[in-house]
């Protein structure tokens, strides 16, 4: 078994999350190369090294220039904002390594065809991190949807709703800075939900979209305390808050190029949704629906049936037959987020293994990143804007 080094770039939230699903793949899924944990990267020393510790990498750096130039790493794994995606993802395609990369793929569409073309001119392995395709209800659904079980589709209707900025007080952390998140929760989650209509219905032509900022100032990190304190004494004081420049909610609708039609939200400001992903499909023949925060379970309806006895049923995605579980535990023994991860390195290290083409890989970030843009320049125009033109 050949042996493969990682080099993890982030440990904050996906960085442990990538850890563990590398420690993990091989655990659960049958793998023919052996993925080594040797350098976790970030830029404060004492939190590195206290990650690479607890996450159980061999080595840690602090820049990961410096990373990618070492000829003893194989794989590039990038758990870090998107402002510096494109910067790894180029230098490490250039140095031959194979790439694992966190959505969305780039800070806009061009970057992220930058991305691609030297990603394929090097001939490495690139894979983007939309680890809800590799959820089992959602391949679930893909199959079914497939295998024509739905006929013909005529929407797709999702919605990405969570409210973790909702209190004033919660600072300007980068993920709401454009400069360097590119913008709010449309780049967030809007990336995911566009990346799972492309995977289960197909590519989008157009778009016309919506956007609202809310709260339009907030403490910058590291002064929240100290603000209320300004505040009750001085009222407001402009010198420890910072302009919000992007969105806290953006909805679109969209058309599919073979029809159907589809709305979309995303937002941060969904009082009592924490990670509220829900996707209803309607199609001639049926219908399903799935709701991450059951993701162990798909709705489906089929007008096929009787109609004395049609009616929504409820696959517990939990069978032997059911995509990733075999790797698993026996049926109705439930996972969770983070089996996403590990189903998703673990096809990532096999395609590895057998050098095929990943999916989703730099040409499907790439099509997430189109379809960003447009909706964000139809906010500007108000109007429909055609996805291939960005
Ligand atoms: N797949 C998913 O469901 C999912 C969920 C959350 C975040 N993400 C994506 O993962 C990426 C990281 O998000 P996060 O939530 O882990 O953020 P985070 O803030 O929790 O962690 C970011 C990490 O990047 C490091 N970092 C920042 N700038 C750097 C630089 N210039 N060089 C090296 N390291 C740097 C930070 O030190 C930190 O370790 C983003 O692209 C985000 O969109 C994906």
């Amino acid at each position: 078994m050949t042996d493969l080094n990682i080099g993890l770039i982030g440990y904050k939230f996906m960085g442990k999350v990538h850890s563990y699903a590398i420690k993990m793949a091989p655990f659960f899924f049958d793998i023919k190369i052996n993925p080594v944990q040797k350098v976790i990267c970030g830029r404060t020393e004492h939190l590195v090294k206290q990650a690479a510790e607890s996450f159980g990498w061999d080595e840690y750096m602090t820049d990961w220039r410096e990373v990618i130039k070492r000829d003893d790493i194989d794989i590039i794994s990038i758990a870090s904002p998107t402002l510096v995606h494109r910067d790894i993802a180029v230098e490490a395609a250039k140095a031959g390594k194979h790439i694992f990369c966190e959505k969305p793929q780039a800070m806009n569409a061009s970057e992220a065809k930058e991305m691609l073309e030297v990603a394929e001119d090097a001939g490495i392995v690139h894979m983007l991190g939309h680890n809800y395709r590799r959820v089992p209800a959602l391949a679930q659904a893909k199959k079914m949807i497939d295998e024509g079980k739905l006929g013909e589709i005529y929407h797709f209707r999702a919605v990405y709703l969570q409210d973790w900025i909702m209190d004033p007080e919660f600072p300007a952390i980068w993920k709401l800075k454009k400069d360097i998140a590119g913008s709010g929760p449309h780049g967030d989650l809007n990336a995911h939900i566009i990346d799972l209509a492309r995977f289960l219905v197909g590519d989008i032509s157009t778009v016309v979209g919506m956007d609202k900022t809310f709260i339009k100032e907030r403490p910058k990190p590291g002064t929240g305390e100290k603000l209320k304190t300004m505040l009750t004494a001085d009222g407001q004081n402009s010198e420890h808050l910072e302009e919000v420049d992007v969105e806290d909610m953006m909805a679109f609708l969209a058309r599919f190029k073979d029809g159907a039609v589809g709305t979309f939200e995303a937002t941060r400001f969904a009082g009592g949704r924490k990670n509220h992903e829900r996707i209803e499909i309607n199609g001639s023949k049926g219908t399903l629906v799935f709701n991450f925060e059951k993701m162990n379970e798909l709705y489906y309806w089929s007008n096929q049936e009787d109609l004395e006895t049609q009616g929504f049923k409820k696959i517990l995605v939990t069978e032997e037959c059911h995509p990733y579980i075999e790797a698993y535990w026996p049926p109705g023994h439930l996972i969770g987020y983070q089996n996403t991860f590990v189903n998703e390195f673990a096809d990532f290290f096999k395609y590895i293994d057998e050098g095929t083409k990943a999916e989703p890989n730099f040409y499907d970030g790439w099509k997430v990143n189109q379809v960003l843009d447009a909706v964000m320049k139809s906010t500007e125009s108000k109007s429909w804007e055609n996805v291939e033109s960005f």
